[in-house]
């Protein structure tokens, strides 16, 4: 079952038997801990359980008040509670509070599996987007304009979500001339269910593209709303309603993009062909390295390279970074720019020019369709 569980359970006997029964029936990874206090920790990992067993004796009315604020905030995991009382109001309070199954004591090991088995399907036939996350490795090198062209052109034949991480000088809703009424900072709350009703309020929609647009606060002191726990959560709701979700990022190392990077299934870093971007990506390498990030999710990306000699060249930097340049979109100062004011990525408005022919080849590429370019 591919399937990641954690235990709670005061008593340790208890905990091991749960644990070699769940190990025993597949349930690939099973974290034990011994109070609920601890769970948080558990749960804002990057990997969360998709299955909690709690064991809610002595108290049980008590410990399920304190469960129901983390299983609102932890809408992908599936909550089991475990308990020796069997009255109606506590069954009424469990289900109230969203747990997924109340287990009567002792076990009975055959329904337990099918409910178990249950979470398991759910977790097979759950969409997972594709996350791209997009960062810049020096000011105006054109993150921001790839990460919007290529979500524009997804948006053709999947469900994208385009989210503006740069939270105080954002500039993705103007890309797409759009004016939204809510931004990020209105899906941190965390006492607040992230249901599709929310969501639909808070996320614009660019009606040419149909892309869906969730952007930065209008106010910039709001960015400090955003952080590392709501967007793990946002990311995991959001990854079951779209197909894509492009991340519009910044290079920073700060919790909340750590976060992102770790949940992205690959990581773009736009740069330019001159020696201080060439710097700042090798720099930034080093830093996903050392923070053990899986290389093979990292692609490499040059942005408005020249054909007049004006660029360093690009074998020279594949050396220094020791990866090859994963693919290269041409300078078009003209259309570019006239995209940016007009409010229209290049992609839509002037579909024909090299520019957006390269960013097509780029959202190929991105998919695993064809291999990289120089
Ligand atoms: N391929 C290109 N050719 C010419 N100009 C480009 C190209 N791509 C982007 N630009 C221009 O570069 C400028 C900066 O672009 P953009 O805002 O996308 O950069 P960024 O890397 O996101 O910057 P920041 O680091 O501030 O987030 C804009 O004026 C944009 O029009
Ligand atoms: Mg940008």
């Amino acid at each position: 079952m591919s399937l990641n569980c954690c235990i709670v359970d005061a008593d340790a006997a208890n905990r091991q038997e749960m644990a070699h029964f769940l190990s025993g029936h597949g349930v690939a990874a099973v974290t034990q801990i011994q109070r609920i206090d601890q769970l948080p920790a558990v749960l804002n990992a990057s990997d969360p359980p998709r299955l909690v067993v709690v064991h809610i004796d002595p108290n049980p009315a008590d410990q399920l008040q304190r469960l129901e604020p983390l299983i609102r905030s932890h809408p992908n995991s599936a909550f089991f509670v475990m308990t020796n009382v069997l009255e109606t109001s506590l069954v009424l309070d469990a289900m109230h509070a969203g747990v997924k199954e109340f287990v009567p004591l002792p076990v009975n090991q055959q329904k337990f599996l099918v409910a178990i088995e249950r979470i398991a399907q759910l977790g097979r036939e759950e969409k997972r987007a594709k996350v791209l996350h997009f960062i810049p490795t020096t000011g105006g090198c054109g993150s921001t304009t790839v990460a919007c062209n290529i979500a524009a052109s997804l948006a053709k034949n999947a469900k994208v979500l385009l989210i503006d991480l740069d939270l105080v000088r954002g500039t993705a809703a103007s890309a797409f001339d759009v004016r939204p009424r809510y931004s990020i900072a209105d899906l941190m709350d965390p006492t607040t269910e992230l249901d599709s009703a929310l969501l639909d309020n808070a996320l614009t929609i660019h009606r040419n593209s149909g892309l869906a647009i969730l952007s930065r606060p209008e106010l910039c002191e709001d960015a400090q709303r955003i952080n590392r726990q709501g967007l793990i959560r946002l990311l995991g709701v959001v990854s079951r309603m779209f197909d894509y979700v492009v991340l519009d990022s910044l290079m920073s190392t700060e919790q909340t993009y750590q976060a992102a990077i770790q949940q992205a299934d690959l990581n773009i870093l736009v740069m330019q062909l001159n020696v201080p971007s060439t710097k700042n990506t090798e720099r930034f390498m080093g830093t996903l390295r050392r923070m053990g990030e899986d290389m093979a999710k990292v692609k490499v990306i040059v942005n408005r390279s020249t054909k007049r000699g004006y660029d360093i060249d690009a074998d020279e930097v594949e050396r220094a970074l020791g990866v090859k340049i994963a693919w290269s979109v041409p300078n078009d100062f003209k259309n570019a720019i006239a995209a940016i004011n007009y409010g229209e990525p290049v992609i839509l408005r002037s579909p024909r020019a090299d520019m957006s022919d390269s960013l097509q080849g780029l959202v190929q590429m991105l998919n695993g369709r064809t291999a990289g370019k120089k």
